[in-house]
């Protein structure tokens, strides 16, 4: 199959929308990352996401909508939790899982009788939605495991030969996939950070929300997991990737002791001349912003170095930072020491 790569504009959107109503799978962009989208409604198109990214087939996948009148059939209950969050936070970066109504095929909740579903804020996937009328399931559009795609470029290195079509609608802006929510228990619980923290969720539902375990650990018990997306490897570049958690002053030691030929650093902004190896910022310390918009990227540009090895510096575990070293510590295979 031939792979177009086009920039969103009036034409290229079109074609994205035949393309989705044919039952095809298209590459879009929403302010996260990007996504491979598909007719959630139908089998035989969400059999093409799953195949095109070599996904488990038991990890269920977003669906998003354009409007709050689209949940009809999407959903079956919409409880007053749900309605807070939509209303605070859509459209944006926000995934709410909900009992899942009649039109969403089996395929899209991989059998759950749940459904996770978002309404993108990104204006070229909204149009693609509005103007298709298909309220399409997404996830990120990587192949499984590696890194998520925060360029149309990202998507075309993986997908290339896979899909018809990927709109180009240029870098996301967040950097890191939505925040995921279920809110089918009195007590919501949050599955998956992201810039949408706790902290906001508790300030609009003026109440304690848990935080899943898995968000900041390995899955231990796999017949037990909320969220099946947390029990597979992910987001990983070829090198083999540790976190170290200690002071800079550590790291820099820990970093002589341990170098080999290939060892490579990832770091905060203004640290990479210290370092005793290459160095590749994502970020700034204090900026947990530029943190998530940049890590899948430096993780990407790690596979088209000769690293082998490589030690990160540790984020925070509060507020967006969660978000960002949720995703390093996976990409890290859970691999993390302490200093
Ligand atoms: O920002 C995003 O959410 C991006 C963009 C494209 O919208 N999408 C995305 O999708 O990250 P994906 O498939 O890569 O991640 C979806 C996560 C998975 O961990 C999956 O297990 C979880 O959400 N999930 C989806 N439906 C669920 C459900 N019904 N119950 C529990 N977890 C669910
Ligand atoms: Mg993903």
């Amino acid at each position: 199959m031939k792979t177009k790569l086009l920039k969103a504009n009036e034409d290229s959107i079109k074609l994205a929308c035949e393309l989705l109503k044919k039952g095809e799978v298209v590459g879009v962009p929403t302010e996260t990352v990007y996504g491979l989208a598909g007719d959630s409604t139908s089998s035989s198109a969400i059999k093409k996401i799953f195949e095109a990214k070599g996904r488990p087939a038991d990890n269920p996948l977003i669906v998003h909508i354009a409007s709050i009148d689209m949940l009809d059939g999407i959903v079956c209950e919409f409880n007053e939790d749900a309605g807070k969050l939509a209303s605070a936070f859509w459209p944006g970066p926000l995934t709410i899982i909900m009992p899942k109504g009649k039109k969403i095929c089996n395929e899209t909740s991989a059998g759950l009788d749940s459904v996770g579903v978002r309404m993108p804020s990104n204006e070229i996937a909204r149009a693609i939605i509005s103007k298709s009328g298909i309220a399409f399931s997404a996830p990120s559009a990587n192949l499984s495991g590696k890194p998520s795609p925060t360029t149309a470029k990202d998507v075309y290195v993986d997908m290339k030969g896979r899909i018809p079509l990927i709109i180009d609608g240029g870098e996301c802006d967040a950097g890191v996939e939505s925040t995921v929510i279920s809110v089918l228990e009195k007590t919501p619980v949050i599955l998956r950070p992201g810039i949408i923290t706790k902290e906001d969720i508790e300030k609009v539902l003026n109440k304690n929300v848990l935080l899943a375990k898995e968000v900041t650990a390995g899955v231990t018990d796999e017949s037990k997991v909320l969220s099946p997306g947390m029990k597979y490897k992910h987001y990983a570049p070829n090198a083999k990737v540790t976190i170290i958690k200690s002071s800079l002053e550590d790291f820099i030691g820990f970093i002589n002791s341990h170098k080999t030929e290939n060892t490579f650093v990832m770091c905060f902004d203004g640290e990479e001349k210290l370092m005793p190896v290459p160095a590749m910022s994502y970020g700034n310390i204090s900026d947990p912003k530029s943190q998530a918009h940049n890590l899948f990227s430096i993780l990407r540009e790690l596979d088209e170095t000769d690293a082998e090895q490589v030690f990160v510096r540790c984020p925070d575990m509060t507020g967006i930072s969660l978000a960002v070293y949720n995703r390093l510590i996976r990409s890290a295979g859970f691999n993390i020491i302490e200093i």
